[in-house]
């Protein structure tokens, strides 16, 4: 991808780029719809990424793809939310998120080539924004790093292009490493890469994109967002994070609503449920004991976080069918894709199984690959 990038680049804008980045997407092995609570997430980057080539330019900004038709202009110097639409607000609102915290931020020519497919669920606009970012700053030659690229590239995305994520995503493309999975307290912003090697214990991580595609500008992220708010305004506290595993059944009951219970039980048992799993994976036991607070978690999403749709819960209910040892939807659901834990000899056989089941239910094929923990957000040269 590198070089057909540059490749492209040099076509398309008459001179070489001045380098190549790129930024990881990902899948969330658990801890869905917490990082808003102030919660746990556990994420890893995936081999899918987003590559970018760049070189300076005077006096405008210009936005290609290798996926997409519309080429987008701007000027980092006065761009505003209302100025860029689709796919490239998203570069142009790194350079405005720059702006706003005081970076003088150059213009620049793009060339963004990807093979994260949009709308799986699996970060496509965080890494976007990340493999842009980490250019932009290069070029500009500032210290931005780690996190706080991170919270940029969120700002980036909730306040230019209107949709209202929270750091996951961006955590996970930053991040990233080989062999590990990112565990972050979303409160503290404390982040450890803890190993995670399926292959060491003769498992294969498999993603299935269920090809439902989901939009997180839609309005039912924002709904949830705002239920879990009122919720912790109801109990006092500032974020669902807060009401203690102990405490659950006496704060349901102080909830007007079945509403607010259910997405209350799901948050504050899925940070349980993280905690379970990022024990396992520092002991070093057998990650097959995963497996079935994988599949809790996807139970807690259909039933109480409400995020699931059909075939999220057939591909995940053929998975486990076929021997999968855990299986859940990943990301923000409403479409997009499951992973699945299995014994790598019988990949195959749960690939097939979960393709059955899609023909019978009438569902288009789904896509599938094994995720390999991926090193996050960097320069290739
Ligand atoms: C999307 C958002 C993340 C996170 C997940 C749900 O991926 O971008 O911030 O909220 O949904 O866990």
């Amino acid at each position: 991808m590198e070089t057909a990038a540059a490749a492209e680049f040099t076509r398309a804008y008459g001179r070489p780029p001045a380098g190549v980045w790129a930024a990881p997407g990902r899948v969330n092995l658990i801890g869905e719809h917490t990082d808003y609570n102030d919660g746990f997430v556990l994420p890893m980057a995936l081999h899918r990424q987003v590559v970018v080539a760049a070189a300076p330019a005077a006096g405008r900004s210009t936005v290609r793809s290798r996926q997409q038709a519309d080429v987008a202009e701007f000027r980092a110097v006065s761009v505003e939310p209302a100025d860029v639409a689709g796919w490239a607000a998203y570069v142009a609102g790194v350079a405005w998120a720059l702006r706003s915290d005081g970076y003088a931020v150059p213009d620049a020519d793009f060339l963004v080539d990807s093979d994260i497919p949009v709308g799986a669920g699996l970060s496509s606009s965080a890494a976007l924004g990340c493999a842009v970012a980490r250019a932009m700053i290069d070029l500009a030659e500032l210290e931005v790093h780690g996190t706080e690229l991170a919270l940029l590239v969120r700002r980036a995305e909730n306040d230019f292009v209107g949709a209202p994520t929270g750091l996951m995503d961006q955590l996970a493309s930053i991040h990233g490493r080989t062999g590990h999975v990112v565990f972050v307290d979303t409160r503290s912003l404390v982040v450890e890469q803890v190993p995670f090697v399926p292959a060491a214990h003769g498992l294969t991580l498999l993603v299935a994109d269920t090809r439902a595609r989901h939009q997180l500008v839609d309005g039912q992220y924002a709904q949830r967002r705002q239920t879990c708010r009122s919720a912790a305004r109801a109990l006092g506290v500032p974020a669902l994070r807060d009401v203690p595993m102990d405490d659950l059944e006496e704060a349901v009951r102080r909830l007007p609503g079945q509403t607010m219970r259910r997405r209350l039980r799901h948050v504050v048992t899925e940070n349980a449920r993280v905690l379970d799993v990022v024990s396992v994976l520092r002991s070093g036991r057998d990650l097959r004991a995963i497996g079935p607070v994988l599949s809790a978690s996807h139970a807690s999403l259909r039933d109480d976080f409400e995020v699931t749709v059909p075939q999220l819960d057939v591909a995940v209910d053929s998975a486990l069918a076929a021997g999968a040892y855990g299986a859940r939807m990943t990301g923000g659901g409403f479409g997009g894709s499951i992973i699945a834990l299995l014994d790598s000899r019988r990949r195959d056989e749960v690939v097939t199984a979960v393709e059955n089941a899609f023909q019978r239910c009438g569902f288009d094929p789904p896509a599938t690959f094994t995720a390999a923990a991926s090193p996050g957000a960097r320069r290739l040269s």
